[in-house]
């Protein structure tokens, strides 16, 4: 039946088709477990090749309850007092599913660290938000399989302590950064902005049993009441006037600004960890990055987010949500230029490229350093220290300066006293021999 030539070939060629469908469907089959890989490559010039990844922890509880909250009491929540809930932990673990479809021609399916570097601030949340991710980007395959029983694998979360680490939580000690954080808070114009809510702050003081006196007071006394809100706790009635409604929200959001506000804020706060985004951007387009990774995850807050995204002039005024997550994505072209693309994810929509003022979608990364070289420190615990022109009479410890200022009198009281010893002898000399001669 199948004896005619003609019916030979067109088998052959269903077959060939059949198998090479097969084929790139199993090359694909690990990230694919959902849709399809996003081909972003297609809407971008170059080939990526590198991604740095900044997100927010998932679902928590309260940090710190009001001391009239109804809700306060440790017996209503599950975990610890800013802890990463269940479905903290179901929100990353989607988060790692979502990153391994779009970077799956980016990671291999099997982990290695030549691959993927983690990094997490020193918080429980953050650090279990980095585990619950990535058992969603690396779930064993293969020769990672370990133990059949459980579908994760370990992989290592490298932190620091926050005192310490300048770079990621950003609260290691900079003198000079509070110092211009004082100033821009006693600024007139700040003060203006701070009067304007004179009278909600002076509610929030009254109902909540604790002065509100700042943009950051109100934003936590905001965050409280949007958890209790979505564990769908009823709210006390005095609540209604303010949560939810136009000014305190705006408060909230806008309390995120303030610590990157001015470029030099910026610079001392979110400066580090771009200087080294843009750093490991550069080795990995010159070939010298080692060793030689195309992804670097950072765990942190909202208000790393919020910085970063300041800091880059990027922000839209709004509090991060759960899972906020940026990616800053290296493209190498034909010429073999490297480009930067930055895309915000905060929704469950596909993010878009954002517009880089002055640059556009995807900027070349030779211009994106030099657009944002107002905030990336030269050396940043150099630019850290106060100057004294900028302290005030205790910071520029006076006790040292007096001391260093008497010594110094006393080594040039020796010194003077040394060379009066010396002429009087010279002169004495010279006053013999004249009289010699005489
Ligand atoms: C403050 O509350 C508003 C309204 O519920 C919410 O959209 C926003 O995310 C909250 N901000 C913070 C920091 O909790
Ligand atoms: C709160 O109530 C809504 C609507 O009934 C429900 O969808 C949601 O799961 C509840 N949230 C929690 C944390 O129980
Ligand atoms: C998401 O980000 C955009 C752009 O920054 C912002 O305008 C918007 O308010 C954010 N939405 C949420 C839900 O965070």
């Amino acid at each position: 039946m199948w004896n005619h030539p003609s019916q030979r070939w067109l088998i052959l060629i269903c077959v060939i088709c059949l198998l090479s469908f097969a084929l790139a469907n199993s090359l694909h089959g690990y990230a694919n477990a959902e849709g399809h890989p996003v081909e972003i490559s297609a809407t971008l010039p170059g080939q990526l090749k590198f991604v740095h990844v900044i997100y927010r922890h998932g679902d928590r509880t309260p940090v710190d309850p009001y001391p009239t909250d109804p809700w306060g009491d440790r017996k209503f929540w599950p975990t610890g007092w800013g802890d990463l809930t269940n479905l903290g932990k179901q929100e990353h673990y989607d988060l790692g599913k979502w990153l391994r479809n779009r970077y799956s021609n980016l990671l291999p399916p099997l982990y290695s660290n030549e691959n993927i570097y983690v990094q997490s601030t020193d918080v429980d949340r953050t650090l279990m938000s980095a585990q619950s991710n990535l058992a969603g980007l690396y779930e064993p395959q293969g020769e990672d399989i370990w133990n059949t029983d459980i579908n994760w694998q370990p992989i290592p979360i490298h932190t620091s302590p926050e005192r310490v680490d300048p770079i990621l939580a950003a609260k290691a000690p900079c003198p000079a950064y509070d110092y211009e954080l004082a100033s821009l808070e006693s600024s007139p114009e700040f003060k203006a902005l701070t009067e304007k809510h004179r009278n909600l702050f002076a509610y929030l003081s009254e109902k909540g049993g604790r002065p509100v006196k700042t943009f950051i007071d109100a934003q936590y006394l905001n965050n409280t009441l949007f958890i209790e809100n979505l564990y769908n706790m009823t709210l006390p009635e005095w609540t209604k006037k303010v949560f939810g409604r136009e000014e305190l929200t705006y408060v909230a959001n806008f309390a995120f600004a303030i610590s990157s506000y001015t470029r030099k804020l910026a610079r001392l706060k979110a400066g580090p960890l771009l200087k080294d985004i843009f750093q490991r951007f550069k080795e990995k387009s010159s070939g010298s990055l080692k060793p030689d990774r195309s992804m670097w995850v950072y765990s942190a807050h909202d208000t790393t987010v919020a910085s970063v995204l300041n800091a880059l002039k990027l922000f839209e005024l709004h509090s991060p949500p759960y899972t906020a997550c940026i990616m800053m994505e290296l493209r190498v072209d034909e010429t073999n230029t490297p480009l930067v693309s930055i895309f915000y994810k905060n929704t469950t929509a596909e993010p878009l490229p954002l517009d880089i003022p002055g640059c556009g979608p995807s900027c070349p990364l030779a211009k994106l350093v030099n657009i944002y070289e107002d905030v990336l420190p030269v050396d940043w615990e150099r630019e850290c220290k106060l100057s004294t022109m900028m302290m005030t009479y205790e910071e520029a410890n006076l006790g040292t300066a007096t001391g260093i200022l008497i010594l110094i009198v006393i080594a040039l009281l020796f010194a003077s006293y040394g060379l009066m010893i010396y002429y009087r002898r010279r002169n004495y000399k010279l006053y013999t021999s004249y009289s010699q001669m005489a």
